[in-house]
């Protein structure tokens, strides 16, 4: 077995390999650890030539100038590899969502100068799961995704929290990402859980989880930083930084590590705390929630919590018993750790929901016993360590007298301190982690590498010689409504092609079949493009000779299964094939009714029912147009660059409704017509997508003025 090469993608967080800043912000917590750690016992193990850990390059004042590193190792065959995309500053997850496109652009050109294409592509939360699904669709490369966290839960979390639904879109933008989520576990080869619970009740919530494609394997944790105390010191920095705050520091220490969100339900363990005489006379409490100055200069939501735990300290006068600290190093929590062992204490995680519980892990591995919420992540923690309580999170009173139970026994309390060592080293390491993780990828990849062996036998060219070596920079234009409609303009525009020569190539992108669009280039007079992308971008031909590019029709054939989802349409309301020449052999076509066609979601529901995957889409509320996943004029255009070895920017393109959307966004150049659909609005504004003043031929010529696309002399470089 070759070793694997595996790319993974994490894009937001403030991600390094040494002195990780955990907690510094929302976006900076578990995943972060998580996916260094990941890529660090991969690249160790033999099965596994090199794992590259892919992230936003960031350059701002505010932050280290380690993010700005476009390189940095993580270990053997392990490496860190940062791409700028967007604005350079940093942006919190939510607001990287419209650069997306870009980075994916960004990542072709990097990948044509590795040494190979990774086996496998593996992606952490939804941002990045976008971005894999897109390359994993272009490149045919399987998609592994892990979740962290899914849209839908938090969702309705915050609303089952009273938070206004509107307002909560606005600030987390959950439709885009719920839909994105959608399409990620739809194209997902693997899915990794990181408990049962998850795996069923989390991404069971969506549509399109394939329970067959997922894995539960619990995450690792680097036991080598986590030990008890008879095992390891503790930093006297550490014990000065929580005894600063108590009257009586050698009491049993009850122990909190969290950010301040409001999920972590930290207000609650202070309310518990607080009431319990018995627990104030047994044990001190220490809550180490993030990082802060001052907290009226963190965000709104760090602020509240952090508001509401001063207010409740105060309330019950819990001072001289409880301590806040406000500031610690990544490096200080093993030592925290230990410290509430040494003194026979406990940890609680009182989390509203806890997919995860990667403290919990850390604790036993230090020897200190648990209390925490009856949730996904501690149940199977527990499950496996014997190491403590769970309770539900909303009992106030149900968690202190855990709390009390734990802390009741010393035999009791050593038995779990122990149960919680040895287990750790059992279930939770990542060597452990990743032999199950490479098993499974090992068993995906051997499934998948059948299913292609299968369609390539059914047809084979040979390959095809390149017809586009001269070309530096390339016009793609979709025809209807842009190309043509205005004749005068469009005389003007063949004339600037005529002149460019043989460095400006010249492709059209048509949902029109190849007949029909040879038919309507010479009826407006047309010069021949080079490259004909039609047929919706199920169809790529070249030149005069029509040599279909046969490397594109093998590609997209990936999952298309036409007569059975021919024969699944069949009856829905609404729904009439349109006239034969519009069906080809990778896309199927509907005139649609809108007031009977159900909903896209109903219709895409039904196809995963016959076990079937395509792409839908449905432009001018006339047309829907089946396709196979892997195929549309957007994903044919990044084809084209990638094979040809032009940059994206080295692509000007103009469209005017719906199916042009996927080429106009990313690192194209994109335009678009005056006259276009309003389906194109929402475009307006996102970064390079040139709304022209002028419609037709005139708006193309507009945006190549704009772009001073043919002013270049040298070649447009990436
Ligand atoms: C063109 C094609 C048609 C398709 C439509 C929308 O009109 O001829 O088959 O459905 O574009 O993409
Ligand atoms: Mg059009």
């Amino acid at each position: 077995m070759t070793p694997l090469y595996i790319l993974m993608l994490s894009v937001h967080g403030l991600i390094r390999g040494r002195n990780m800043e955990l907690g510094r912000d929302a976006d900076t917590g578990g995943q972060s650890l998580y996916v260094v750690e990941l890529a660090r016992a991969l690249g160790g193990h033999a099965g596994v030539e090199r794992v590259d850990l892919l992230t936003r390059l960031i350059e701002d004042q505010q932050i280290s100038p380690d993010y700005a590193r476009a390189e940095e190792p993580l270990g053997a065959g392990a490496r860190l590899v940062r791409l700028p995309f967007g604005p350079r500053r940093y942006l919190r997850k939510e607001s990287l969502w419209n650069h997306l496109d870009h980075l994916v652009d960004r990542i072709i050109p990097w990948l044509r100068q590795q040494h190979r294409l990774p086996d496998v592509i593996h992606s952490h939360y939804a941002d990045a799961g976008y971005v894999g699904t897109q390359l994993s669709q272009l490149l045919g490369i399987p998609l592994i995704h892990t979740g962290h966290s899914l849209g839908r839960c938090k969702r309705e979390r915050l609303l089952a929290h009273g938070r206004n639904a509107d307002a909560l879109e606005r600030q987390f933008n959950f439709n885009r990402r719920i839909t994105s989520e959608e399409t990620i576990l739809a194209n997902a080869s693997l899915v990794v859980a990181s408990t049962r619970q998850e795996s069923e009740q989390q991404y069971g919530l969506y549509e399109s989880h394939q329970p067959s494609r997922s894995v539960v394997i619990p995450p690792g944790t680097d036991t080598s930083r986590f030990a008890p105390p008879a095992k390891a010191p503790i930093a006297g920095a550490v014990v000065q930084m929580i005894d600063r705050f108590l009257k009586v520091p050698h009491k049993p220490l009850i122990l909190a590590i969290c950010r301040p969100e409001v999920r972590k339900n930290l207000g609650r363990l202070m309310d518990a705390y607080g009431r319990s005489p018995a627990l104030r006379e047994q044990a001190n409490l220490a809550i180490i929630a993030g990082q802060r100055d001052d907290i009226r200069d963190l965000d709104e939501d760090q602020a509240r919590v952090l508001t509401d735990l001063l207010l409740k300290a105060d309330r019950y006068d819990l001072w001289g018993k409880v301590a806040l600290p406000k500031q610690h190093r990544a490096e200080d929590v093993p030592h925290l750790y230990r410290l509430a062992a040494q003194r026979q204490g406990v940890f609680a995680n009182p989390a509203l929901t806890e997919p995860f519980g990667l403290t919990l892990i850390e604790a036993a591995a230090s020897g200190l016993p648990i209390v925490a919420t009856a949730d996904g992540g501690p149940r199977d923690i527990v499950g496996h360590c014997r190491n403590g309580l769970l309770v539900d999170p909303l009992d106030t009173d149900a968690i202190a007298a855990a709390l009390q139970s734990v802390l009741a026994d010393p035999r009791n309390w050593r038995g779990m301190a122990r149960r919680g060592i040895a287990s750790v080293a059992r279930h939770y390491t990542w060597d452990a982690h990743v032999d199950k993780y490479l098993k499974a990828i090992r068993r995906m990849l051997h499934k998948e590498r059948k299913q292609t062996r299968r369609e390539q036998a059914a047809h084979l060219h040979p390959g095809s010689t390149n017809p586009l070596p001269f070309v530096k920079r390339m016009l793609v234009s979709d025809i209807d409504n842009t190309l043509i409609g205005d004749r005068a303009a469009l005389v003007r525009l063949t004339a600037v092609l005529r002149g460019a020569g043989a460095e400006l190539g010249f492709a059209v992108a048509t949902g029109r079949p190849l007949e029909s669009t040879l038919a309507v280039l010479r009826q407006w007079r047309v010069p021949l493009p080079d490259v004909l992308i039609t047929s919706v971008g199920s169809e790529i031909h070249y030149g005069r000779s029509l040599r279909e590019d046969v490397g594109w029709t093998r590609h997209i054939r990936h999952l298309w299964r036409r007569d059975e989802l021919a024969a699944a349409l069949a009856n829905v309301p609404g729904l009439r094939l349109q006239k034969p020449e519009n069906q080809r052999a990778f896309k199927l076509s509907y005139d649609v009714d809108p007031t009977r066609m159900p909903p896209l979601r109903v219709l895409r529901a039904l196809l995963r029912g016959h076990g079937l995957r395509a792409k839908l889409i449905y432009s001018h509320q006339a047309y829907l147009d089946v396709l196979p996943v892997r195929a549309s004029k957007g994903q044919a255009v990044r084809y084209l660059a990638y094979k040809w070895g032009l940059p994206l920017r080295a692509f000007l393109v103009a469209g005017d409704s719906g199916n042009d959307e996927e080429m106009l966004l990313g690192d194209t150049l994109g335009v678009v017509v005056a006259n276009h659909s309003p389906e194109l609005a929402g475009l307006r504004g996102r970064e390079q997508i040139y709304f022209a003043r002028a419609g037709h031929a005139a708006g193309i010529l507009e945006g190549m003025a704009h772009y001073g696309f043919m002013a270049e002399e040298e070649e447009v470089t990436a």
